[in-house]
């Protein structure tokens, strides 16, 4: 395209345009949002002829795809632009496989709890925005995130640390022997929310048990702080201690949710507002940033993107406890600002970059850049009263999405005891043997630090 180095002034004049938004005017941030999604969309290419609808192609792991098209929905009911909604459709119906439980046999080397929850916690945004319904034949997102939640119910381990999930499903995979937070963060966020949507109670108690079990083994502390994880080699007692914004985010979104189905109750509002005020050691000058890897330039490819799921677990926390809008409200507003702003990369001069604080381009590119981005200028529009209008729906307030109680335990779902039986596949036998040197390569490794902790 620019074939002479005398155009490189122009390079650079073009490439200082980025994406500037008014997070005041509704107009001003989907136009931004337009313009980051069609970036985001480019990454994927599922459906494509002789594409796998659903994958996104390497180095991105299953479940950060779920993440995108969680966040695509998010993107859909702020800003009403419904282009993607038949390609986020067919993703999410065709990885649900034939099980309708988010189990899909070719992701069996790598997926773990949390990697099948976030396929889930889309299934169930996709419920509360009353997104359009599949056809009847075709598994229902409230019944697809039910699914994921009972056979979750089943996995639950009092055999050691007193209860919680593993991190992983299956014994042959690596990071087996870890309980982690994101993993049980899931399963409750994705409680909370069944509670809310169906007021069945049931939901409620295992929200409740899991945040108990987080507590009592002091991944999450008396001042709110949510760690990683800890090993089951020795009953939980040692926990590694990194905090990243998508673990505070998880639980904060889930306790809002149960302080919205208690009906304001004492102590999820303490939960509630104990979990945000601890945020705050992500942020810098109200500008969000990955504390844990990104000062220090060593966020790996999930970590890119663990912002985007921050800022619209923020965002939906405010519809459900609405105390907390006006602390929410500018730290969003302000990281929408510095995140278009780094987004001036690329021929176009709109590619986003990693690092918002600088205010501009960090040279980085990728689905969790410009993912993480999306989901900071989506979420800005709670500011705009209409935009902030948007409520997530319940079983008894508009909802349409079909849900099935007994999803994924009827079915031939994949609980604790199939886990175990489930073989491991040859490939993942031998990536296995060949030791940690290949962990990274092997794990649904979210969050990446399990294997510091592994290692330790
Ligand atoms: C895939 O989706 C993108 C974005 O909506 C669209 O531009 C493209 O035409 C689609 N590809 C096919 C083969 O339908
Ligand atoms: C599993 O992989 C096969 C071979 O690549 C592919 O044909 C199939 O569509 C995949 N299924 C899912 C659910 O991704
Ligand atoms: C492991 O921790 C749980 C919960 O604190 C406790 O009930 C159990 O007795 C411990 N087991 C061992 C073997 O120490
Ligand atoms: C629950 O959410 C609704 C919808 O946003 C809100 O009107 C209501 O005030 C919330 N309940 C409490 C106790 O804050
Ligand atoms: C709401 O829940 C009730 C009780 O489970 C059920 O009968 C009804 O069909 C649900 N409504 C929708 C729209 O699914
Ligand atoms: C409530 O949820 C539990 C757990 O999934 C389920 O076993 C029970 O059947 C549900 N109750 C109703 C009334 O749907």
């Amino acid at each position: 395209m620019r074939t002479s180095s005398l155009l490189w002034p122009a390079l650079l004049a073009q490439n200082a345009i980025a994406i500037t938004v008014d997070t005041t005017s509704a107009d001003s941030l989907k136009s931004a949002a337009s313009t980051v999604a069609h970036g985001l969309m480019s990454f994927y290419n599922g459906n494509d002829t002789g594409m796998t609808p659903g994958l996104l192609p390497q180095p991105y792991f299953w479940w950060e795809a779920g993440g995108m098209f969680m966040t695509m929905i998010d993107y859909w009911s702020r800003t009403g632009d419904s282009s993607y909604n038949d390609l986020i459709t067919q993703a999410l119906l065709f990885q649900a496989s034939d099980n309708r439980d988010y189990m899909p046999v070719n992701q069996t080397k790598d997926e773990g709890n949390d990697d099948q929850g976030f396929w889930a916690m889309a299934a169930m945004l996709a419920a509360e925005t009353n997104f359009q319904n599949p056809p009847p034949d075709q598994p229902q997102w409230l019944a697809l995130a039910q699914a994921v939640f009972n056979e979750m119910a089943t996995r639950w381990d009092t055999s050691s640390c007193g209860g919680g999930l593993r991190w992983q499903i299956f014994q042959f995979n690596n990071g087996f022997t870890y309980k982690n937070s994101i993993a049980n963060g899931c399963f409750f966020n994705l409680g909370a929310r069944l509670a809310r949507y169906t007021s069945n109670d049931t939901y409620a108690q295992w929200a409740e048990r899991i945040w108990d079990w987080e507590a009592a083994t002091g991944l999450i502390d008396t001042s709110y702080n949510v760690f990683d994880g800890a090993s089951v080699t020795d009953n939980c007692t040692g926990t590694t201690r990194l905090q990243w914004t998508y673990n505070s985010g998880i639980f904060l979104h889930g306790a809002a949710n149960m302080f919205n189905y208690t009906k304001g109750s004492q102590t999820w509002q303490e939960r509630t507002a104990g979990l945000l005020k601890n945020a705050n050691i992500f942020f810098t000058n109200s500008i969000m940033e990955e504390q844990a890897c990104e000062t220090v330039g060593t966020c790996d490819t999930d970590q890119l993107s663990f912002k985007a799921y921050f800022t619209a677990w923020l965002a939906q926390t405010t519809a459900l406890a609405p105390f907390t809008f006006t602390t929410i409200a500018p730290l969003l507003a302000a990281s929408a600002k510095a995140a278009a702003a780094a987004c001036s990369g690329g021929n176009q001069g709109t590619t986003c970059g990693f690092k918002w604080t600088t205010s501009s381009y960090d040279g980085t590119t990728g689905v969790g850049q410009q993912m993480s981005a999306l989901g900071a200028i989506n979420s800005a529009l709670i500011q705009i009263p209409q935009a902030k209008a948007v409520v997530p729906v319940t079983n008894s307030t508009g909802g349409t999405s079909i849900g099935n109680a007994a999803a994924g335990i009827t079915a031939p779902g994949i609980g604790m005891s199939q886990a175990m039986d489930r073989s491991a596949p040859i490939e993942t036998k031998d990536k296995v043997a060949a030791g940690f040197l290949t962990f990274a390569v092997v794990g649904g490794v979210l969050g990446g630090s399990v294997f510091m902790a592994l290692e330790s």
